[in-house]
C-alpha cells in the first residue's frame, strides 16, 4: 500500500512547481503528472484541452467522485518587440503589477528553449520622491533579455505569442517544513491529489482525478472535464489565503500556515463562487476528526476554485474543496507548510476511500413521488 509521505512529496512539488505552464500551456506539467498517475490508474487519457483524467473503479455501477487541481500558473505572454529588443507582454490571469518590478521570468520559445529575461525596473537613483512608492502601468512594463534589436530577439525563437513565467527554484525558509516558490497555487493540490490517489485503496466509488488547465483564466478544463465525466459528487484542491502575516489583523487572516486543510464554507465576493454543498462539507470535517486530522474552516471573499463551475455541471454537483493555506499567491515568492500539504492528501485519500456510493447518490436526488 502507498504511503503519503512529506519527503516524497516534497520532491514531486520541486518538479512540479519548477516546470512551466501558464494557462494553455500546462505541457511540461502535464508530462509530470501522466509520468506520476499512470501506474496507479486504471484508465488515463489527457482530452482536447489538455486536462489529465486518472480512474480508479471502485465497486460495481458505484458513483463517480471527481477531484480536480488545475496545473496552470499564472504567467504572460508576449504581444510585441521593439526594434531594440525590449518585450512587451500581457497577463495571462491575475497578476498584479505589484509583483512583476525586477523579477526574472523564464520565456518559453515556440520550439522548446527556455530563455531567461529580467522585467526592467528604474534605479531609484533616477526617480522623482513622488515615482518612488508608485506602482507603474503593465503597459510600461517590458523584459529584456539581453540583446539590442529585433533580429536577434527573433534568432532566439522568441515570437509573439512565446509564454513566460516567474524564474524560481522551490526551497525552503528557516525551517525545512516551509517552503517557497513560484506556482505553489495549484502544484500543491496537483501533488496532494498525485500523492492522495496513489494510496486510495478499497474505494467504493469510482475516483476521477482531474488535473485540469486554465483554471486561472476562466475555469475553463474543470468545466468540460465535468462535463464529459458527469460526476455525482466533486472535490476541488486548490490553494487559499493565508493572510496571517505582520499588520492584518486576526479577523482578516482567512486562513493560518501551518494550522492544517481548510475546509472551505464559500469563496468568491458576497459568496459568489462555491457555497460547499453542507453534506459533503461536513463529510470531510466528520472524516477529520475521526482520523486527527487538523482542519480549519475557510469563507474567503473574493477568488473561487474549480469546485465552483464543477458545482454547475448538468443537473449540479455536490461539491466541497479542500484548501491549502499559501502566503502571497500570485507572487514569485508563494509560501505553504508541507504539513498542511501532506494533511490536504491524506484527507483527500481518506474522503474517495470512505465514502460509499450509497451515500453519495442520496445527495443527487430526493424522490417524494
Ligand atoms: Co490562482
Ligand atoms: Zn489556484
Amino acid at each position: 500500500m502507498y504511503e503519503i509521505k512529506k519527503e516524497s512529496l516534497y520532491s514531486l512539488l520541486k518538479r512540479l512547481t519548477e516546470a512551466i505552464g501558464p494557462s494553455g500551456y500546462e505541457d511540461s506539467v502535464r508530462d509530470i503528472v501522466v509520468d506520476e498517475l499512470k501506474s496507479y490508474a486504471d484508465s488515463l487519457w489527457i482530452d482536447s484541452l489538455g486536462n489529465v483524467i486518472a480512474v480508479k473503479k471502485g465497486s460495481k455501477g458505484a458513483a463517480r467522485l471527481m477531484i480536480a487541481a488545475h496545473m496552470d500558473e499564472i504567467g504572460l505572454i508576449i504581444s510585441y518587440i521593439d526594434e531594440r529588443g525590449f518585450l512587451r507582454f500581457q497577463p495571462i490571469g491575475g497578476v498584479s503589477e505589484r509583483t512583476l518590478l525586477g523579477q526574472r521570468v523564464a520565456i518559453k520559445t515556440l520550439n522548446g528553449d527556455i530563455i531567461r529575461g529580467v522585467i526592467g525596473t528604474k534605479p531609484p537613483h533616477i526617480m522623482k520622491p513622488e515615482e518612488m512608492k508608485q506602482v507603474p502601468d503593465s503597459k510600461d512594463l517590458y523584459i529584456d533579455v539581453g540583446v539590442s534589436s529585433r533580429a536577434e530577439v527573433e534568432k532566439l525563437g522568441i515570437t509573439i505569442g512565446s509564454i513566460a513565467v516567474f524564474e524560481r527554484d522551490l526551497t525552503t525558509l528557516g525551517t525545512s517544513d516551509v517552503i517557497i516558490g513560484k506556482a505553489l497555487d495549484d502544484r500543491v493540490g496537483v501533488a496532494a491529489m498525485i500523492e492522495a490517489f496513489k494510496a486510495i485503496d478499497g474505494n467504493d466509488v469510482d475516483v476521477y482525478a482531474v488535473a485540469t488547465v486554465q483554471e486561472e483564466v476562466g475555469l475553463k478544463g474543470a468545466r468540460v472535464a465535468a462535463y464529459s465525466i458527469t460526476p455525482h459528487i466533486a472535490l476541488a484542491l486548490d490553494v487559499t489565503v493565508a493572510s496571517d502575516v505582520a499588520g492584518v489583523s486576526e479577523q482578516d487572516w482567512i486562513t493560518q500556515l501551518g494550522k492544517g486543510p481548510a475546509i472551505k464554507v464559500a469563496d468568491g465576493r458576497a459568496a459568489s463562487g462555491l457555497i460547499a454543498h453542507p453534506a459533503v462539507r461536513n463529510k470531510l470535517i466528520e472524516i477529520a476528526k475521526q482520523y486527527g486530522i487538523p482542519y480549519q474552516l475557510e469563507v474567503l471573499h473574493g477568488g473561487t476554485t474549480d469546485a465552483s463551475i464543477i458545482a454547475l455541471n448538468k443537473e449540479g454537483v455536490p461539491a466541497a474543496t479542500i484548501s491549502i493555506p499559501t502566503r502571497y499567491i500570485h507572487s514569485p515568492a508563494e509560501v505553504a507548510n508541507l504539513n498542511d500539504i501532506v494533511m490536504s492528501s491524506k484527507l483527500t485519500m481518506l474522503f474517495a476511500t470512505k465514502i460509499t456510493s450509497e451515500w453519495a447518490l442520496t445527495l443527487i436526488r430526493k424522490n417524494f413521488k
